[in-house]
């Protein structure tokens, strides 16, 4: 199948950077958000990330005119009309992933392909959402996603094998390495990546060291580009949250049990970069 036309959902951190991606590539792009600020933060950061690529002499203009012009903004999900194939990058959450997946279904072309870029959720269960559960399919990009190499292709059940192709094609159109991974929860990613990241949450928690001196050993000790707890606010701690309950649900297993201070920084509204404190203060 051909794909041409994308519609991502969400223009937070990873949606508005899939969105930038996608248009780079060529792809027509429709970025949808529910909240027109958020569309317009997203709208900045692509623009500030591709002014930042014209100055270091990666792209002229010309093409950074060319690949906002290939943005249109959207409010509204009905305008899936013209896609080929949706992203979906909102919030990570069960009920508004399927509240999402439903409405999309109905709006959507019959050929077109749902992808969603969750991080931990599982794609059967969204795909049930829908009444083209094979034609739903987990594209989970890294973050920052303009950056990283990865995305983590993952099957759900129904999803067959001709959508898997077609995904794949895309991704390596975008660019991007694409790796094949069954849909368990947190994927290979996550179910590796987030216990690492909560242990060092549980070990700032009993004051084993400081978080400077608990990133401090991980970046030096073991050349991780961020320690743990930057990359915990950089991720937002709120999705942390939101993967390690996943993890914790899907394996009955007390080993992923969230630590209790990373629900209390939640609970505050602490959750990262994003809202300018997490761990660290960005204000
Ligand atoms: N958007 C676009 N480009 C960005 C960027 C962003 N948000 N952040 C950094 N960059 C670019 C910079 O422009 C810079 O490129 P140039 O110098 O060529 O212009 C390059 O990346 C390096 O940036 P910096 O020099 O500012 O900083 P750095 O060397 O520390 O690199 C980093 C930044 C790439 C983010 C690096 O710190 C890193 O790799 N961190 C770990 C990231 C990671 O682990 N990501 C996975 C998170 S888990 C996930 O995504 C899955 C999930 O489901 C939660
Ligand atoms: P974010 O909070 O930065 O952005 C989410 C955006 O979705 C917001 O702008 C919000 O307004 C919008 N939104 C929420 N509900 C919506 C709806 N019903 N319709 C349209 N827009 C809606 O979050 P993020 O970090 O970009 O994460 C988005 C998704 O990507 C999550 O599923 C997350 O697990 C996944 N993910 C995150 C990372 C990461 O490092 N942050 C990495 C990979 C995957």
């Amino acid at each position: 199948m051909t794909i041409e036309n994308v519609m991502v959902i969400g223009a937070g951190q990873m949606g508005s950077g899939i969105a930038q991606v996608c248009a780079q590539a060529g792809f027509n792009v429709t970025l949808n958000d529910m909240k027109e600020e958020a569309y317009n933060r997203g709208i900045q950061g692509i623009t500030k990330n591709l002014s930042r690529d014209v100055e270091k002499g990666r792209k002229t203009e010309e093409e950074k005119e060319g690949i906002l012009g290939r943005i249109t903004k959207s409010l509204d999900l009905n305008d899936a009309k013209n896609a080929d194939i949706v992203i979906e990058a909102a919030v990570e959450n069960m009920d508004v992933k399927h509240s999402i997946f439903k409405t999309l279904d109905a709006a959507a072309p019959e050929h077109a392909i749902l992808a969603t870029n969750t991080s931990s959720l599982p794609i059967t269960e969204i795909a049930a959402a829908t009444n083209r559960p094979e034609r739903v399919i987990g594209m989970h990009f890294m973050n920052p996603v303009p950056v990283m190499q990865l995305v983590e292709i993952i099957r759900g059940l129904a999803t067959t094998d001709e959508v898997y192709t077609a995904v794949e094609d895309m991704t390596t159109k975008l660019g991007k390495t694409p790796v094949e991974v069954q849909d368990f929860p947190g994927f290979v990613s996550n179910r590796i990546l987030m216990p690492m990241i909560n242990e060092a949450i549980f070990t700032l928690q009993e004051g084993v060291a400081s978080k400077e001196a608990i990133d401090s050993v991980m970046k030096l000790g073991m050349n991780h580009p961020m320690g743990p707890l930057t990359l915990a606010d950089f991720i937002g701690l709120d999705t942390c949250l939101y993967i390690m309950e996943i993890l914790y649900e899907g394996f009955g297993d007390s080993k992923y049990r969230p630590s209790p201070l990373l629900r209390k920084y939640v609970a505050a509204g602490w959750l990262g970069k994003k809202t300018g404190r997490g761990f660290y203060d960005y204000s």
